[in-house]
């Protein structure tokens, strides 16, 4: 296969102070969670609730390596805007398509912040019944929290920096990086 050699992402990691994950210890990681995910789910027949935009790249890369029956769904919330430290503020911009009453539900997220979001998400989704309600996420940033509520499956626990990369943005950019990286505090240092 023909190399792609404008595959340096330059003008976008210029605007990183550090790479926190690379692009392999990330993978390797969702492998372990994978496995671990499996094993629970195994008879269970999940429905994988991806949390977007955020968590589009961890959801495609964690069912690809799920070897269990599962389904799939996704809400999109918003409580971000462009700004760089949530609002508390959340809406629902999508629900959910399928019927959750009985099933088993596992939240996939993209990093546990304040936990404002999730939060309010566990809150509807549990009024819904479900058999049960879990919640894995990629990145944890314990610091920060301000609402009482804890991931079953965490893939890393980070620091309190802004980070961004691996479907997490600043101002919608970003997202396409494959590693995670914290961002220079310049680039939004106006807001
Ligand atoms: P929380 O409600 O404060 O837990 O925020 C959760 C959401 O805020 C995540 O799903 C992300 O979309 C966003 N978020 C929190 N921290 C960061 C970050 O460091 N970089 C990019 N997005 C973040
Ligand atoms: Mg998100």
């Amino acid at each position: 296969m023909a190399e792609n050699k404008r595959k340096n992402y330059k003008s976008l990691t210029d605007d990183l102070t550090e790479i926190l994950l690379t692009e392999q210890q990330i993978d390797e990681r969702i492998g372990e969670m994978a496995e671990e995910i499996s094993e629970y789910y195994e008879d269970k027949q999940p429905i994988l609730v991806s949390i977007l935009k955020g968590s589009f790249v961890f959801m495609a890369d964690l069912v690809r390596k799920l070897n269990i029956d599962c389904t799939l769904d996704f809400m999109i919330v918003s409580s971000y805007g462009t700004k760089s430290k949530s609002t508390g503020a959340v809406k629902i911009i999508k629900d959910l398509d399928i019927d959750i009453e009985n099933k088993h539900i596992l939240l996939v997220e993209d990093i546990l912040d304040s936990g404002l979001t999730l939060s309010y998400i566990k809150r509807i989704l549990e009024t819904k019944k479900p058999a049960s309600l879990r919640i894995c996420t990629l990145l944890d940033k314990p610091d920060r929290r301000t609402a009482n509520i804890t991931a079953e499956y965490v893939g890393f626990t980070i620091p309190d920096k802004f980070i961004v990369g691996y479907g997490l943005d600043y101002a919608e950019r970003y997202r396409n990086l494959p590693m995670i990286g914290i961002l220079n505090p310049e680039i939004y240092a106006d807001e």
